[in-house]
């Protein structure tokens, strides 16, 4: 058996964005994960985005306001972030002392990509006298062009502890913002980004299936667009809607955000039924195609390894911690976190 060189694996990272090393497929992953989080005293938090074996191993399954609070109270010495860049990237600024690993480097969101930093400081600079509310799902860079930050839990709350005349720039999501202003009666300046997997659904298909379904509710994610939206019985994060079915008395919902949230919905109410909504083509489509880069087997090699680590510049870092900093406190006086 060939002797691997760990070391020459690593210098691969920056390129493959993952160590790419053979892993014994005898192997149990789950065991070995779970030895290697104690033996490490690591915590594993994943986003209900994340595909079910590795939500059955993480220790904290969440949305992304979950998360981060979850990143900034842990006691573990290092954190495994299941999710996307910006979300390891927001443990990193909340927790630094920590080591924050992500299965895969390049598990990205086209949402944070829409609003690239140079385009954004100018746009900023057209609006003056305009306050920066930005979605969490942004680069530590727009975080640091920001003056406070939500995510789809908070963000109408966030946005209503803001002084009625206030002018405000909201970014990167404009179905988000777009539905707040609805919801708020504000104008905001929308940034023009959206997610690429919840600009994806079928008004047309969904209401056909409605009809095949007369006795199933639509639940949609605030990132989807206005004629999803306006049909939807319930709207909220992937945290409120995984609540709503659990509490709801109906026994069928058509789920119009990314599949991974079902393995959750269907655990936690085995009895009920739950239908991703169908996108508008013959691809599974509302499989998010970077959240779902992570493996159960780059999640092994990533704690096995400790590689790759989320590192970023510390004046970076601390000027992306004070927008976040006042989401959790708004929050925190709104009563939606402890
Ligand atoms: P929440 O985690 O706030 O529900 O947002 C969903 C999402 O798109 C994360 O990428
Ligand atoms: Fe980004 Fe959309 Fe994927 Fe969430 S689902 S990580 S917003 S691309």
């Amino acid at each position: 058996m060939s002797v691997i060189n760990i070391e020459s694996a690593k210098t691969n990272l920056e390129t493959v964005g993952f160590l790419d090393l053979p892993v014994d497929p005898t192997m149990d992953l789950f065991q070995e994960i779970e030895r290697i989080k104690k033996e490490k005293n690591a915590v594993i938090l994943a986003h209900y985005y994340q595909e079910p074996d590795i939500q059955d191993v993480a220790d904290y399954i969440g949305d992304s306001l979950g998360l981060a609070q979850r990143a900034e109270k842990t006691d573990a010495d290092i954190i495994v972030f299941a999710g996307v860049h910006f979300m390891a990237e927001t443990a990193k600024i909340l927790n630094p002392t920590k080591k924050v690993l992500l299965p895969d480097l390049k598990a990205g969101c086209s949402l944070a990509d829409s609003a690239p930093a140079d385009l954004f400081r100018a746009f900023k600079e057209k609006h003056p006298d305009h306050l920066v509310v930005s979605y969490i799902n942004c680069s530590a860079e727009i975080k640091a062009l920001s003056d406070i930050i939500c995510t789809s839990s908070n963000a109408e709350k966030i946005i209503e502890s803001i002084p009625e005349d206030q002018p405000i720039i909201f970014a990167p999501d404009k179905n988000l913002g777009a539905y707040l202003n609805k919801k708020t009666g504000r104008n905001m300046v929308l940034w023009n980004g959206a997610c690429m997997v919840h600009e994806i659904f079928s008004l047309e298909k969904i209401t056909k299936l409605k009809v095949r379904h007369p006795n199933a509710k639509l639940i949609a994610h605030p990132e989807c667009e206005d004629p999803i939206l306006r049909i939807a019985d319930y709207i909220g994060s992937t945290t409120q809607l995984l609540k709503y079915t659990q509490q709801d008395s109906f026994g069928e919902y058509i789920v119009a955000t990314e599949t991974g949230i079902l393995h959750q919905m269907q655990l936690a109410s085995p009895n009920k039924t739950f239908i991703p909504a169908p996108p508008d083509n013959s691809c599974a489509c509302n499989d998010c195609p970077h959240m779902k880069l992570n493996t159960l087997e780059k999640l092994y090699l990533c704690m096995e390894y400790e590689v790759p680590e989320l590192v970023m510049d510390e004046n970076l870092r601390v000027a992306a911690k004070k927008p976040i900093e006042r989401m959790l406190e708004i929050s925190r006086a709104a009563g939606l976190i402890g």
